[in-house]
């Protein structure tokens, strides 16, 4: 997992972001190879164009949130579409039903010279680390999303890339990783760090001090029970109870969870 270095934080209320309890974000520069700091976006201080890049559902969630949060916020943020490699009919459909425009394949898209800001809408974490190295590469910056009916408490480190849906409650004191993703209704508690690509699936609990390294996917309704970790690579099923650490690349099921090796 990658270390994240001192922040050098920012601290401000959101304006409009209805966290309750008047909870304070903090946003603080990272290093990652290739950024620096100053590409560190923020949805209250961003106020530009922003791509979607996946068609599918996740995608869609993630065009829920990227509007809810324009229309919540004094900032002007503006959804311009999304791209995707291969959309399918379905999803196509589905984009012009929401009146969002598909901008083509990523490939198509990024040889245009754009220049917003890219969010990916996508669920495996390894398809995320990979467009994340694709649209780097073609010097685009990710952005933040955090759905105004989200809660997000003191003390947080949101890196680029996260997306926040509806109903989500973050605790204090929590690290979330670059293009981590924090489906609806999903817990995160206190102290927890979450890294980079994460998933975390609808309805899932990540209890207090856990720490998810890279590319782990949470399944729709699973619970992770306090102090453990989950090493990189690994699949919680949905619905599993983890009692005990994961290791790495392991795919867990059941209540109480278990995997194979
Ligand atoms: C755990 C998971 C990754 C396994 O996927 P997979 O490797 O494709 O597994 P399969 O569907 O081939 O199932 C293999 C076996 O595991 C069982 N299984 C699959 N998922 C399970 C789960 N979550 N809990 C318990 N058992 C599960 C299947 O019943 C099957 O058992 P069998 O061999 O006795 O018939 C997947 O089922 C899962 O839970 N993914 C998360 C899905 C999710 O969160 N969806 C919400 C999206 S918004």
């Amino acid at each position: 997992m990658r270390i994240w270095p001192t922040p050098r934080f920012q601290v401000r209320l959101a304006p409009g972001l209805h966290v309750s309890n008047a909870r304070h974000l903090l946003w603080h520069s990272y290093l990652v190879r290739g950024l620096g700091s100053s590409q560190c976006s923020t949805p209250n201080e961003s106020g530009g164009d922003v791509v979607i890049v996946g068609a599918g559902g996740f995608g869609r969630e993630t065009i829920e949130a990227v509007r809810a949060e324009a229309s919540s916020m004094s900032h002007s943020r503006r959804l311009i579409g999304v791209v995707d490699s291969d959309p399918g009919r379905f999803n196509l459909a589905r984009l012009a039903s929401l009146g969002v425009p598909y901008l083509g394949t990523d490939l198509e898209w990024l040889g245009s010279n754009p220049s917003a800001e890219f969010v990916i809408g996508i669920g495996d974490p390894r398809i995320k680390a990979r467009v994340h190295r694709r649209f780097i590469a073609a010097g685009l910056h990710p952005a933040t999303v955090v759905h105004p009916s989200a809660t997000v408490g003191s003390n947080c480190v949101l890196a680029p890339g996260t997306i926040i849906c509806a109903g989500v409650q973050v605790s204090s004191f929590v690290t979330l990783g670059l293009h981590s993703h924090l489906n609806p209704n999903a817990t995160v508690g206190h102290d927890a760090v979450i890294g980079d690509y994460v998933s975390v699936n609808p309805g899932a609990i990540i209890s207090g001090r856990v720490t998810c390294h890279s590319e782990v996917l949470v399944g729709a309704g699973a619970t992770v029970l306090q102090n453990l970790t989950i090493g990189s690579g690994a699949t919680i099923g949905a619905m599993a109870c983890v009692t005990r650490d994961v290791p790495s690349k392991a795919v867990a099921v059941g209540v109480p969870a278990r995997w194979r090796g």
